[in-house]
């Protein structure tokens, strides 16, 4: 499929799903609310993962809201042209996605009391993970080889950009109270204790079994046969399901099988070029 990608203030979106009035609306005129939770990541990071935990949360374990309505009802992405359509329909507390830079995040939200939940991930997965997907979705390039997908990535031409400039932006705001983060890694390695995190952050309180509940409903498997979280209630125009599954792998580390020893070196050396000036690691960095 041929897409081209338009930018709004220098960071690319895909026409189909957004216009300049769109992410205007969605920077400089959307209303965040003091109870409203964000759910933010660079995309393929891991956001329907915590949009299912945090459904589930919501409703203190009970899974029937997560089996019977989609998952982008549940949490719209709010720079979306149907997110923005779709989210006078969510009740309070609202639970609402992004894949927004910081620079470009609603002006609101800055000003509120409102949370954000941001989950980050190893970069060569995501870049993985985004090759197989901008396969299935319309609104993507159709990436031809998996050496020029490497150098769209590093260079930030892809949809939402550079990864690195995302997380340098956000990574901004980590010792701010309102403000979570988590990566892809962790949740893998300690689903439970970070579902029990994600509660105190959130200010809910969940029993036992009700936590037991959210990650039980939470898991790969259960998302992959969730037919309201697996994405394959979407049109095949819009996401060719015959193409590959959203619900692809949902491992750590599947970059070994598809990068070369060459793209391995390339990709670090560009990685520690990018992330010299700021001082902190990441769990993936050490696993
Ligand atoms: P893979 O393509 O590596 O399998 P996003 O929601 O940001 O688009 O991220 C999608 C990635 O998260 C996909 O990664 C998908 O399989 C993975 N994923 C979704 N739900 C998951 C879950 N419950 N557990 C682990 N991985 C999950």
């Amino acid at each position: 499929m041929s897409v081209k990608y338009f930018t709004y203030k220098g960071v690319n979106f895909s026409p189909g799903s957004y216009s300049q009035e769109g992410l205007n609306f969605a920077e400089n005129e959307f209303q965040v609310q003091d109870d409203d939770v964000y759910i933010v990541t660079y995309p393929k990071s891991g956001t329907n993962w915590m949009i299912e935990i945090l459904s589930l949360i919501k409703k203190n374990g009970d899974p029937t809201w997560c089996n019977n309505v989609p998952i982008w009802l549940r949490s719209p992405w709010f720079e979306t042209l149907e997110g923005q359509s779709q989210i006078k329909d969510v009740t309070p507390p609202r639970v609402l996605t992004s894949h927004l830079p910081f620079q470009i995040f609603a002006k609101s939200f800055f000003t509120s009391k409102a949370k954000i939940i941001y989950v980050m991930r190893n970069p060569k997965d995501i870049l993985v993970s985004l090759f197989h997907f901008s396969k299935m979705l319309c609104l993507y390039k159709d990436p031809e080889s998996s050496q020029e997908f490497l150098e769209d990535f590093l260079h930030g031409n892809v949809p939402y950009s550079s990864w690195f400039d995302h997380v340098k932006g956000w990574i901004q705001m980590k010792d701010n109270k309102n403000f979570f983060y988590i990566t892809y890694e962790e949740l893998q390695q300690d689903l439970r204790g970070n579902v029990v995190k994600i509660c105190e952050f959130w200010g809910k309180e969940l029993n036992e079994a009700q936590i037991d509940s959210v990650v039980n409903h939470a898991s790969f498997t259960a998302m992959k046969d969730n037919k309201m979280s697996n994405y394959t209630l979407l049109p095949q125009d819009f996401m060719d399901t015959t193409k590959g599954s959203f619900m692809r792998k949902g491992i750590v580390g599947d970059w070994k099988n598809h990068f070369t020893v060459a793209q391995n070196e390339y990709f670090d050396k560009v990685y520690q070029e990018k992330m010299k000036d700021l001082n902190m690691s990441f769990f993936w960095e050490e696993m």
